[in-house]
């Protein structure tokens, strides 16, 4: 199989990055498992455009502020700039936004936001519209049950994957390779990310010398419902919070403005610490309390949390929910430019959540990650369709792990990963608990293991290390002081 452009991920990132492409390119996108399987799918609360011209230095401050001012400025300002493009691409190609009854988009506010500037679709299903969106626009082809577990790279420049199509070891050959993969979730025990989002291109990418960065910098959402069997929990968007969603004690106690001046409203390392260290300090639980709002506004404004909370016994707004902070985003990633260009391997560029230009610095601000697949990837595509063609001769991958790609006791390993990254390098961490883990990481990787696992434990380690290496606490990498 040969390809002008293969894309690695069918979120929001990928399929915008299709849809970039012109019809005439021969272009593959791939995903894991089926196409809907991504956290782009999950996202509840909006995409954050600037408004207009005179917001963009405002968006561009919010941003910096929330990434502690670890950010790449440029990669901000690119950002926001180009939001004014993407969002009037995406509505003038058919996206539907939430209006008013007079046909204006409805803007709503996240923590961390000095104003309105998210928008949002299907109320509190963003995520899904928007992908439902772009698979009806992308007319390229799309192939699902793709699980990619190599990177043909050879003197600096990549040549396609080795991956299992429909459990078939396959190679895909590209002129070009755009991995849009996604984060690390699944390495965490609770998260709210797709199943399929478990680090394998990290791992690929750790074990070919290509840099992560900022990988310390994880980022944790405060308001979580963890109380189900599957490790994806249940996220309660913080556009609630935007909208006058409270955070209280089993006494009604807006605790969180014993840690700092705007409550609920500050940014999401500081609420998630403020929850997690609560609840570790008092013994009690902290609940998102709805019931200041009105019950018809509530379900239209939030119809599928409505709805998937109904189903596990919540009559919402009435009731409250129990919440705990749970893994959410990647904030560091593949290092890339501002072009999605990986340094120093030709044809391979990354964009979305998989990728770390800077944007996020040490914490993401609520609801850029939507608009970063949208903006990474156009400017991806132009870099990509913009440069000078040479001819080179493919070589031949011989090596092959597709036969060895799960071991037997893969699953135990994996489960116990998930404890250790979410006890060990979670919300707060303690130079010892980061020793330990790095040890336990260690020795999983010298058992009878998978090739799959071993990507997980790949990245699972530059975790460690990033954070064992910042010795300092800055946005969401924590350091507590060992006891
Ligand atoms: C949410 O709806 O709270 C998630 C939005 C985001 O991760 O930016």
């Amino acid at each position: 199989m040969k390809y002008d452009v293969l894309i690695i991920g069918a979120g929001i990132a990928g399929l915008y990055a299709a849809m970039n492409i012109p019809k005439e390119k021969k272009v593959l996108v791939v995903c894991k498992d089926i196409p809907w399987e991504c956290n782009t799918f999950y996202a509840q609360g909006g995409m954050v455009t600037a408004l207009n011209e005179a917001d963009i230095p405002l968006h561009i401050e919010d941003t910096m502020a929330a990434g502690a001012q670890h950010n790449n400025k440029e990669a901000v300002e690119i950002l926001s700039r180009t939001s004014l493009y993407t969002t009037a691409d995406i509505i003038e190609k058919g996206m539907e936004f939430d209006k008013d009854d007079e046909g204006n988009i409805l803007y709503t506010k996240e923590a961390a936001h000095s104003v309105e500037r998210i928008v949002h679709a299907g109320g509190d299903a963003t995520g899904r519209y928007m992908h439902y969106f772009m698979m009806v626009q992308n007319m390229h082809q799309l192939q699902k049950n793709t699980l990619v577990y190599d990177l043909l790279i050879e003197d600096g420049h990549c040549y396609g994957v080795k991956a299992t199509v429909n459990y078939e070891p396959t190679t895909i050959y590209a002129d070009d390779v755009i991995i849009a993969s996604g984060g690390v979730g699944s390495l965490y025990a609770y998260n709210t990310n797709s199943r399929t989002v478990s680090a394998d291109i990290h791992g690929i990418c750790v074990e070919k010398g290509i840099e992560l960065a900022d990988m310390e910098f994880m980022q944790f959402h405060p308001t979580v419902f963890v109380d189900t069997p599957y490790a994806r929990k249940l996220l309660l968007t913080e556009a609630l919070r935007g909208e006058g969603a409270h955070i209280v004690d089993d006494e009604g106690k807006r605790f969180l403005f014993d840690y700092d001046d705007r409550g609920e409203l500050a940014s999401r390392d500081i609420v998630s610490r403020g929850i997690f260290d609560y609840k570790r300090k008092t013994g009690k639980q902290a609940y998102l309390d709805f019931s200041m709002f009105e019950e018809k506004w509530f379900v239209e404004r939030f119809p599928n949390i409505t709805r998937t909370f109904a189903s596990i016994g919540y009559n919402f707004p009435k009731d409250r929910a129990p919440i705990s902070p749970a893994f959410h985003y990647a904030n560091g990633g593949i290092k890339c430019d501002t072009s999605g260009c990986i340094p120093g391997i030709e044809n391979l560029y990354v964009i979305g959540e998989a990728a770390r230009t800077g944007v996020h610095g040490a914490n993401r601000l609520a609801s850029n990650s939507l608009l970063e697949g949208v903006v990474f990837a156009k400017r991806a595509v132009e870099h990509l369709l913009a440069k000078e063609k040479k001819a080179v001769k493919t070589p031949t991958f011989e090596k092959d792990y597709g036969n060895i790609l799960h071991k037997e006791n893969d699953k135990i390993y994996k489960q116990k990963l998930r404890q250790i990254m979410w006890e060990d390098i979670g919300i707060i961490r303690t130079t010892k608990s980061l020793h330990e883990a790095k040890n336990l990481i260690y020795d999983m990787k010298n058992k009878e293991i998978g090739r799959l696992l071993e990507l997980r434990l790949n990245t699972a380690s530059a975790i460690v290390d990033a954070a064992l290496a910042r010795t300092k606490s800055l946005g969401s990498h924590y350091i507590e002081p060992s006891a």
